[in-house]
């Protein structure tokens, strides 16, 4: 029922996330600490270090998440958690912080999946979105078209075969020489606003083929190509750029967000149509993942699902990138089911996990 509290916790990729969130959907607590910094630094993820950094927050993020709930570990009902996908070194820490807790305190646990949590965190944000639904989840790592039909039963109308727009977006950025702390995406975006997006015209990927699959290797060789014969001095900071130096970059930037976003509308547009086919009842895509709190992202595809006669759901940028809520939510939409797990044992050995 409604009483439910339950705690999520998400370390799958560069965020150490935590949350507490009651089964009517009541949000009381999101703590997030990012990696963006260190990862700026050192140009990518490498597991152990995102583990070792997600190690040494966890405790601290969980804490938060409960203190800002003014709730202790009593007052749960389960403790979710995601399991995959991601970097297993760094999941390990999430889960094993989640046994921690479940066995000290008694507590039923939920698994989630980590691309499950980012699509059914709408049905928290918007109470009409019954199943079934459709779901384009952009992301760092994935790029999928998902047909809802019921809790735990999705069919993947298409998937990337080779890179995901996030990646995309985020490695434009660096060879862009623009500042990575905030993260490569958010950075672009702005970038972007500044240039031209018909100056330089990229092909859009998979034009030929009339799927659903994305691909996106193919605009990162184009989008360094044009770096290298434009001349921008990428390997300058942004921010000592000179003014011609930075408009240049800013058309890149723009003409690259424009097709990479095509090639996103193209494909929810055929999406729509099949899905349409297989359940005339579908009222809504839902966008979701870390690329969706992109408001370009966010307005094109608005239009394309309007002329569909759907609406987008599109949850708000803090529940599209990477957090513990929706990792919660989708906890207790699995625990109010019956399907959860029960406490571990007590005092296990941290590592048997
Ligand atoms: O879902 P998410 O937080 O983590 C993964 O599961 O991967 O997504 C992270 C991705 C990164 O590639 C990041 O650059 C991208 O989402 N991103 C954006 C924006 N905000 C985050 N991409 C474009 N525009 C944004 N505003
Ligand atoms: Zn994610």
């Amino acid at each position: 029922g409604d009483d439910l509290v339950v705690l999520g916790i998400e370390t799958s990729c560069d965020d150490t996330a935590a949350a507490v969130v009651r089964g009517n959907g009541e949000i009381l607590s999101q703590v997030v600490s990012s990696q963006a910094d260190l990862l700026a630094r050192y140009g990518g993820v490498a597991p152990k270090m995102a583990e070792e950094a997600h190690s040494q927050v966890i405790d601290q993020v969980v804490e938060q998440a409960l203190g800002k709930a003014n709730l202790t570990e009593m007052d749960l009902s389960a403790v979710a958690v995601t399991i995959g996908p991601g970097l297993s070194l760094c999941l390990r820490v999430g889960v094993r912080k989640a046994r921690k807790i479940a066995g000290k305190f008694n507590l039923s646990m939920v698994g989630v999946h980590h691309m499950e949590a980012h699509a059914l965190v709408a049905r928290l944000i918007e109470r009409d979105l019954q199943f079934p639904f459709l779901a384009l989840l952009i992301s760092g790592g994935h790029n999928l078209l998902v047909l809802a039909l019921d809790l735990g039963q999705y069919i993947q109308l298409g998937t990337t075969i080779d890179d995901a727009i996030g990646e995309a977006y985020d490695k434009t950025a660096r060879w862009l020489g623009l500042d990575m702390r905030r993260g490569g995406g958010p950075a672009l975006e702005e970038l972007a606003q500044e240039g031209d997006a018909e100056s330089i015209k990229f092909s859009i990927p998979m034009k030929q083929h009339k799927d659903c699959n994305f691909s996106y290797a193919g605009l990162k060789t184009q989008v360094r190509l044009a770096i290298e014969s434009k001349k921008v001095k990428a390997e300058i900071p942004i921010s000592s750029a000179s003014c011609e130096d930075r408009s240049s970059r800013a058309d890149i930037a723009a003409s690259f967000q424009r097709v990479a976003v095509l090639h996103l509308e193209e494909r929810c547009d055929r999406a729509i149509e099949w899905a349409l086919k297989i359940q005339p009842s579908i009222k809504y895509l839902v966008v979701s993942g870390g690329v969706a709190s992109n408001k370009y992202v966010r307005t094109r595809l608005n239009q394309i699902v309007k002329k569909k006669g759907l609406q987008l759901v599109c949850p708000p940028p803090s529940l599209c990138t990477d957090n513990g809520v929706m990792v919660a939510w989708t906890g207790i939409e699995h625990f109010r089911l019956g399907r959860f797990d029960p406490p571990p044992p007590a005092n296990e050995p941290d590592d048997s996990v």
